[in-house]
């Protein structure tokens, strides 16, 4: 029960932290699915533990905080801005569909849909005709004030036409900046020396929230509208009766507006806008789909913060074109050398993209890219960045060909070439590799170090103040404080993290000395079958090979590992100061016919080894998400088989937890 509680509250302080961001910085770390991901976890924890409830949970709440510091006048707005539940895949919709059906006893139901704008949410008011005040969304009951701001928008009209005006009428629309708005102020930013906005929803946001009104005067916003929140007199029967009324009075509404009844209708409406969407000059990130009889609406009804009778039906992440600026080499624990593309920043989907592995030679070779290219690259959920084609066509003849450097760009010595890889033969003479060495040896499958980061072992180098794995048990609190960042509570934190893992099992000692072709999934039989440290390390290639999964090409990694005096000495090291190896308990069987899907990356292990080791404890791997799954593994950037897992309602596991059933 305490795990549960723990995850929701993880989830609500991430999720304001990311509302934070969003809303009140304008600068979002995490792409709206991932948002969405964290948000229906919540809402689902929250349902199945009624008693964990909390008026404080962001799920009560709307949007972002009205902030406190403000410079902008609060105004209550005429009647909540809900927002609107998420979904992302067909059957979901479906599900949305026959929910309604069911809960409306009736057979077919008309929709009104609509491209969801990506831009900033703001209530628009008229009294009496004319053009009365403006406030965004703020927390959905209370927003700030920038009716001066939203006055400066040429589009909108400050008088309504027509002779059916009503005597108060307040509006749901988007603020947005179109797409060649956009790139014309972004030059102008550069041009000016400024910092040039991330994308057009930023851009909108950045321009609206101004306290110099001259400045929101000078940028080209606009407004589409297409809710009304409240009016005197009879509000349209219909979704699509509002629409009409909005758009009689001279408001722009939402371009592409359909009254559909079908399912495949609406399936296709979505498919045709997500194909469109490249051509647009508006960015849209999905289709809102809102039940269009009022009287069904009213039936519906709502929950706390969003309706039930609409909902946004998301598009997929996003693909991007970006230049490759550079291309540089990564010398990996290993020493294998990676090349990377060096790219210019690029938003995909509200994260930011500046860099995408190439893999391997052949890869650079296959995909024909060059320094200087017009690359398109993709952030898929289950993916790190990757380029996926170069565009031949906006060559300019600039561009340079990347040749694989004949040397390791961290050691200076010559590279041998591998197959399809090139390798740094100098070890742990190599400070790169010597880096990727700690860096290893702390991680989450090995000693399991907190806080101790990538970064922390390159300044630890650079400082001199460590020279191999063995010298993390050595560091001293004098030492680090003289590092820069370093304070009392950083380095405290630091060495309890490094004092409390001094006892490790026999199979994260073997996985944390980093022998090439051993990962965790070996290590495990490894520390089954020799029981002991000193067993392992006089193992004979021959006996190596009595465990089915190692042939001559593991073994001979591991006794070449063990034939280099450094590796053994820093063995002895690691005892001499205190590292305690406890016995490998055979977990064998304790998985028995436990069916594992895996979905994202995980930190401590490949997907590959992952599944091994359920293996090997008598668990299964399956590819899909089916009735008969036991636990879904949701690693960082999950796909869909995480949102199917909770519609299925299987037990999700995050790394920690899959590690820990992995361990007990
Ligand atoms: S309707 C109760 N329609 O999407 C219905 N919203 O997460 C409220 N949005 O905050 C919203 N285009 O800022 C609606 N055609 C559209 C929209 C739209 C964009 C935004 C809106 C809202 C968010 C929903």
């Amino acid at each position: 029960m305490g795990d549960v509680k723990a995850r929701i509250d993880e989830l609500r302080e991430e999720i304001k932290r990311h509302n934070d961001l969003y809303y009140t910085k304008g600068k979002p770390i995490v792409s709206d699915a991932e948002y969405d991901k964290r948000l229906k976890e919540l809402k689902k924890l929250e349902k199945e533990h009624p008693e964990y409830a909390s008026s404080d949970s962001p799920t009560q709440k709307v949007g972002a905080p009205v902030p406190v510091r403000d410079k902008f006048k609060k105004v209550k707005h005429t009647s909540p801005m809900l927002s609107l539940d998420s979904i992302n895949e067909e059957e979901e919709f479906d599900k949305f569909d026959k929910t309604c059906k069911k809960e409306l006893e009736v057979e077919a139901i008309e929709y009104l849909l609509e491209p969801k704008l990506d831009g900033l949410s703001v209530e628009i008011v008229y009294e009496k005709g004319e053009f009365a005040r403006a406030s965004t969304r703020g927390d959905g009951l209370i927003g700030e004030d920038v009716t001066e701001n939203v006055k400066t928008i040429k589009t909108l009209p400050k008088k309504l036409k027509g002779d059916k005006v009503p005597d108060m009428l307040a509006l749901r629309g988007e603020v947005m900046m179109h797409i060649s708005a956009f790139q014309r102020l972004n030059k102008k930013q550069i041009e000016l020396g400024e910092e040039p906005f991330a994308n057009p929803r930023n851009a909108a946001a950045g321009s609206l929230r101004q306290l110099d009104v001259a400045i929101t005067s000078g940028r080209e916003l606009d407004v589409y509208v297409y809710q009304i929140l409240a009016i005197s007199g009879k509000l349209p029967d219909t979704q699509k009766g509002s629409v009409d009324l909005i758009k009689g009075l001279g408001l722009k509404t939402a371009p592409d507006v359909r009254c559909l009844n079908l399912t495949d209708d609406v399936i296709k409406y979505h498919r045709d806008m997500e194909k469109r969407r490249d051509s647009l000059d508006y960015e849209i990130d999905g289709v809102v789909i809102k039940v269009d009889r009022v009287d069904f609406q009213n039936r519906l009804g709502m929950r706390t913060t969003s309706p039930k009778w609409a909902v946004a039906y998301k598009f997929e992440a996003r693909k991007e074109m970006t230049r490759v600026d550079d291309i540089a080499v990564q010398v990996g624990r290993t020493g294998i050398l990676t090349p990377v593309a060096l790219l210019q920043p690029v938003d995909v989907g509200g994260v930011t993209v500046s860099r995408a592995s190439l893999h391997n030679m052949d890869e650079v070779d296959r995909l024909g890219v060059m320094i200087g290219d017009q690359v398109r690259i993709e952030r898929a959920g289950d993916v790190i960045p990757k380029v996926i084609e170069v565009i031949k066509d906006k060559r300019t003849g600039a561009e340079r060909e990347f040749k694989m450097p004949e040397v390791c760009p961290s050691c200076g010595t010559k590279l041998v070439k591998e197959d399809v890889f090139y390798r740094c033969p100098a070890g742990f003479a190599c400070r790169a590799q010597i880096r990727e060495a700690i860096t290893h040896f702390v991680s989450k499958g090995a000693f399991d170090i907190e806080g101790f980061s990538e970064k922390t072992a390159e300044q630890l180098l650079e400082n001199g103040l460590i020279e191999d794995v063995a010298g993390i048990y050595k560091l001293e609190a004098n030492d680090l404080m003289t590092l820069d960042g370093w304070k009392q509570k950083k380095t405290e934190n630091i060495l309890n993290a490094i004092e409390k893992a001094k006892n490790v099992t026999l199979d994260r000692f073997i996985y944390a000395l980093g022998i090439r072709n051993v990962g965790s999934h070996i290590s495990a039989l490894l520390a089954e079958k020799f029981t002991s440290l000193e067993k392992f390390m006089q193992s004979k290639e021959e006996e190596l090979m009595e465990i089915k999964e190692i042939g001559p090409e593991i073994a001979e990694s591991i006794t070449s590992f063990f034939e280099e005096k450094n590796n053994r000495n820093v063995i002895q090291k690691l005892i001499a100061h205190g590292v305690k190896i406890k016995k490998y308990e055979k977990a064998a069987g304790k998985l028995e016919g436990k069916k594992f899907v895996f979905t994202g990356t995980l930190s401590a292990m490949s997907r590959g080894e992952a599944e091994k080791r359920i293996e090997s404890m008598g668990g299964e791997a399956q590819s899909n998400v089916t009735k008969d799954t036991d636990y879904v593994v949701v690693g960082e950037n999950p796909g869909s088989k995480a949102t199917d897992a909770q519609k299925k309602d299987i037990k999700i596991l995050r790394e920690a937890e899959f590690l820990k059933l992995l361990s007990s």
